[in-house]
């Protein structure tokens, strides 16, 4: 099964990367551009579907593109085809495609390809991160003030609460960076990249593999009350662990 996502995964994103930069016209489109850009999530995401029933006909999948298609509940599978649809329309090299396979319950495998910038990520439960096959671990910062942290505001944006979260973690961090791709963000915290990730209103397949990542990079993942990361719509933390409990009482209130 590892295998099986590695290849997936990667042929994903290799189809991608044939479509990236040649629609000039989406562009030229910019604010409706993510929308034009959403038929590759959705060739992407058949692509996908059709490799997984090929190969596991009895497992369940819970993709972005499809939604839920209930099969044997064991084994499920978490698409999101193309994350970061408007840098993909934009031409900007941050997108990826994720997948993560649920056992029983429990993230089994994970994986993030962000194939315009060469990055595979992959986590196995209980055996560790990896980039490009080498081992990654979280950052080692414990202070707020050393700290660089990543964050995205997941469907239904609610600009106004965002402000009120930045207003409160933004004079207190090095820098914050926003990407445009969850599966991104999440992937860079695991790698050591920055030191935290938070999101609101959150969708499974944004975040299903990151959490895997992160976790067994070293970090930790709950929702903004302390609560380990569901299978659910949410607000979520993504830290280094260290930074975790401080990061968490900023966002607690919001
Ligand atoms: C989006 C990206 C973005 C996040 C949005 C997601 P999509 O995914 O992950 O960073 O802010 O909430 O919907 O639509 O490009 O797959
Ligand atoms: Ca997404
Ligand atoms: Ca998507």
């Amino acid at each position: 099964m590892k295998e099986f996502i590695v290849d997936l995964t990667k042929e994903a994103g290799s189809v991608l990367m044939d479509h990236f930069r040649q629609d000039q016209r989406l562009i030229s489109l910019r604010s409706t551009a993510k929308d034009a850009a959403t038929k590759y999530d959705r060739l992407i995401d058949q692509f996908i579907i059709e490799k997984i029933r090929a190969t596991y006909p009895e497992h369940s999948l819970l993709t972005e593109e499809s939604g839920y298609h209930a099969a044997n509940p064991d084994w499920l599978w978490i698409v999101d085809s193309l994350d970061g649809t408007g840098n993909f329309a934009n031409q900007n090299p941050f997108f990826s495609v994720c997948i993560a396979l649920v056992y029983k319950g429990e993230l089994t495998l994970g994986a993030i390809y962000a194939p315009a910038i060469d990055e595979f990520y992959l986590a196995e439960r209980g055996k560790g991160a990896y980039l490009n096959q080498q081992r990654i671990l979280v950052s080692n910062i414990g202070e707020l003030q050393k700290s660089y942290l990543f964050y995205c505001e997941g469907g239904d944006k609610n600009r106004g609460r965002t402000g009120t979260i930045l207003n409160k973690v933004y004079p207190k961090v090095i820098d914050i960076r926003k990407l445009g791709s969850a599966g991104i963000e999440t992937a860079w915290v695991a790698a050591g990249r920055g030191e935290a990730y938070f999101t609101t209103k959150i969708e499974p397949w944004d975040i299903a593999p990151g959490v895997l990542l992160v976790l067994e990079a070293g970090g930790q993942v709950t929702d903004f009350t302390g609560k380990p990361w569901q299978q659910e719509r949410g607000d979520f933390l993504f830290s280094n662990k260290k930074m975790h409990s401080t990061i968490l009482e900023l966002l607690h209130e919001a």
